[in-house]
């Protein structure tokens, strides 16, 4: 699919262009909510309150107007919400903005565009050699109504009571049964849960999402509800997509969590999730959670580099609604970008966006007007650069263990990639009020007196004669190095 859009535009029409675990592993994501994210008109003040938890308008056009807004930030793919036609009603919950109340998985959802405007948004990101990765619900369908009063026959093509599970409340997570065959959702808006163990409805979800992904050119698909449907589904859905499959398991347990990754491609890393957000929500988090945090993934998932890192999405509340403080948000974007799996950033948190728990966190990003120089979005765009740079010099770079190699109270060094060209990622709790200092970092495999670049500030760094590196500490802000030579003729600190 990296051949001329010409050939992609062509080829579109009878395959599948899949874009493979491979070839995601060195992507980076920007996530969107569609129809929060950018407006047909290119409105930069049209209104949308997060709490009537209703549509906003904003369209796959609207993404196509603003692509030079994401890709100036170096992301490589984009993660749009689910395209299906959901379900009319204005609930108790507002409407269905989101896409997740998916009712005719044969239909798209009008609110966003036309299936012309979604087929121009991919050829709009190929044309860019971007992907596009779309997000599927397999679990469940969408109503207006309590579990027991639901008119089956509004589902396409899930017409019938015989494609579902008896309805039942979830009342213990920890029973994976009732996690499986019970329904999410409750009595305002219900989730009927099909019953993925049957083989008609097997069929009917493995036929279609082939066909999704052949229709409108997708790259790869990003999974909702995973732990909702039972293991074995999986493999088969993966393989029948022919494209990369990250899953939502929503749960920080990594014995409970990895295993999925033997189904499915990759899994949303929220084993990293929830001590990443410990760590740097406060100036008193825990750093040797996070750092022994990194090495059980490593030995308990199968592979920690198709992972999906974030620490921002739709479902949590965002970084900034913890803290306010700058250095804090840009170190934790930093280690997402930086460390193991595929980084994924959620549209608004470049612009600092501080939305608490669901629909708080759902906000316009068109009310930000889309600068291109606050702090967050030229940190973003940095980091993505050094990533990028990485992994096109240094074959080895993005498959490297990304290991710990430093920690005291407030700091984690990390080191990432092969002999002579490896990133070293410092990063600190310290907070803007932190203390200036110069930490004598050693462990990075650097040779003495190599020129290095610290590449947020520009600085020269000498390796020290016994190996050691002098690391300027400042403000709580993260510091990345790499070697001089390795940056001549890119466009990283020249
Ligand atoms: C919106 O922005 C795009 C890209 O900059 C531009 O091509 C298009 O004409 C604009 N549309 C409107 C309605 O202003
Ligand atoms: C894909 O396109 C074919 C041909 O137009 C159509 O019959 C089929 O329903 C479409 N499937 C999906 C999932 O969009």
């Amino acid at each position: 699919m990296r051949s001329s859009s010409l050939l992609s535009l062509s080829l579109a029409a009878t395959a599948a262009l899949a874009a493979t675990p491979a070839q995601w592993r060195s992507q980076s994501i920007y996530f969107l909510l569609t129809d929060r994210f950018a407006r047909t008109d290119n409105s930069t003040t049209a209104a949308c309150d997060t709490t009537a938890a209703q549509y906003c308008g904003g369209s796959w056009q609207g993404i196509i107007n603003q692509l030079d807004y994401i890709q100036g930030m170096g992301f490589t793919a984009i993660w749009i919400t689910p395209v299906t036609a959901n379900l009319e009603e204005d609930t108790a919950y507002g409407q269905a903005y989101h896409g997740y109340w998916q009712q005719d998985i044969y239909s798209i959802n009008q609110h966003y565009g036309t299936e012309d405007d979604l087929r121009a948004l991919a050829a709009a990101l190929h044309e860019r050699d971007m992907y596009l990765m779309v997000d599927v619900v397999a679990n469940h369908m969408g109503y207006d109504g309590a579990m027991d009063s639901v008119d089956y026959s509004v589902f396409n093509p899930f017409n019938d009571a015989q494609y579902f599970h008896s309805p039942c409340v979830i009342s213990d997570y920890d029973d994976q049964t009732e996690v499986e065959q019970c329904w999410l959702g409750d009595d305002e808006v219900s989730l009927p849960d099909l019953d993925t163990t049957l083989t008609d409805v097997q069929d009917m979800w493995y036929a279609w999402v082939g066909e999704l992904v052949s229709n409108y050119s997708i790259d790869g698909l990003r999974i909702d509800t995973v732990k909702h449907v039972q293991e074995d589904f999986w493999s088969a859905y993966n393989d029948a997509a022919g494209v990369y499959c990250v899953g939502e398991v929503f749960d920080g347990d990594p014995a409970y969590t990895c295993p999925y990754q033997d189904y499915l491609d990759g899994v949303l890393n929220y084993l990293i999730y929830y001590p990443l957000l410990d760590a740097f929500s406060s100036t008193s988090g825990s750093i040797s959670a996070l750092y022994e945090m990194i090495g059980t993934v490593n030995s308990a998932c199968a592979d920690s580099t198709l992972l999906g890192n974030f620490i921002d999405n739709h479902d949590n509340p965002r970084f900034a609604s913890y803290t306010n403080d700058m250095s804090l948000a840009k170190n934790v974007a930093a280690f997402v970008i930086l460390s193991d799996g595929i980084p994924i950033i959620y549209a608004g948190q470049e612009q600092h966006y501080s939305g608490g728990s669901d629909p708080g966190n759902r906000e316009a990003t068109w009310l930000s007007g889309y600068p291109t120089t606050s702090e967050l979005y030229t940190l973003i765009a940095n980091t993505n650069a050094i990533r990028t740079r990485a992994i096109g010099q240094d074959e080895g770079y993005i498959t490297y263990s990304n290991s710990p190699i430093y920690q005291d109270e407030s700091t984690i060094a990390m080191r990432k990639g092969t002999d002579g060209s490896q990133v070293i990622t410092v990063l600190t709790n310290a907070g803007a009020d932190g203390s200036s200092y110069t930490l004598s970092l050693t462990g990075t495999g650097y040779d003495a007196a190599l020129e290095l670049v610290e590449i947020y500030s520009c600085t020269s760094i000498t390796v020290s004669s016994d190996g050691s590196v002098p690391v300027p500490m400042e403000s709580g802000l993260p510091r990345v190095l790499y070697p001089a030579s390795g940056l001549e003729g890119s466009a990283i600190c020249q």
